[in-house]
């Protein structure tokens, strides 16, 4: 059975309408963030979200910056996996100091559904060109992008030479679909350091996600940390 949630995601998804809500929504968690937050990071974020078209609220955007700065100091690199215009990859960009920062997606937008997702998604939604995103994050050294469909874009021979034996602090999934989410619980958790964190977006909102989630939790001590947006993430013990 669809949700309603998945029905308008199915519907809306992508679109100017759900651009337009999130932009709504956005405005006044700024305001909000404004009253009681560091100055600085409410700006910056605000910032990012004028730059680029970006599918996270402005407490989404938050948590990524307030999640990824508290293992800042931890030894381990830093990764997404769903980068589009490369919105949330900037804020990881201003904090990763001395960091690797790996940025993977298709840059041809989602690919097919599986059965988990309940069709939600349409093919191709959230295109955005490997061209354009290095051009935005130019200014920053030590970022790696890696074109394709994850995993198979972290498994050629020339990602091996530069992935192979490296440790993880920070990672960010942010892919809608079940496959892509399996994937990534799959290849970072025995990567990531103690302490580290995998942190997800649409958790509560899209059903291939949580499955994805949900069964991998099932199979580890770490239990799942559920934000009141739509995200959450695991610890690594
Ligand atoms: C909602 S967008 C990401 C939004 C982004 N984090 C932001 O800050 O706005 C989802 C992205 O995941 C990518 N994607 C989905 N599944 C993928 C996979 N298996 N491998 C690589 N990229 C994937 C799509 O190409 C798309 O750019």
């Amino acid at each position: 059975m669809i949700t309603k949630n998945e029905k308008v995601q199915r519907v809306l998804g992508g679109s100017f309408f759900e651009r337009t809500w999130l932009w709504m929504i956005s405005k006044m968690q700024f305001l909000l963030l404004g009253a009681h937050k560091d100055k600085t990071d409410v700006t910056l974020l605000k910032q990012i979200r004028k730059e680029r078209v970006s599918m996270l609220t402005a407490y989404e955007s938050y948590t990524i910056l307030s999640t990824a700065r508290s293992v800042k100091d931890l030894v381990g690199d830093m990764a997404e996996v769903g980068v589009f215009k490369g919105a949330s990859a900037k804020i990881l960009c201003g904090l990763k100091g001395d960091k690797q920062l790996f940025l993977f997606d298709t840059f041809a937008g989602l690919p097919a559904n599986a059965k988990e997702d309940g069709n939600v998604h349409t093919e191709h939604r959230y295109t955005c060109s490997l061209e354009s995103v290095q051009q935005y994050l130019d200014d920053y050294d030590n970022v790696h992008f890696f074109k394709g469909l994850f995993p198979d874009s972290a498994n050629t021979d020339e990602a091996h030479e530069i992935l192979a034996d490296r440790e993880y602090s920070f990672v960010h999934f942010d892919v809608d679909l079940y496959e892509g989410t399996k994937a990534c619980l799959e290849y970072y958790y025995p990567r990531m350091v103690s302490g580290g964190i995998m942190l997800s977006h649409d958790y509560s909102l899209l059903r291939g996600v949580k499955q994805a989630f949900d069964e991998f939790v099932s199979e580890i001590p770490e239990g799942l940390i559920e934000f009141p947006s739509t995200q959450c993430m695991i610890v690594k013990l």
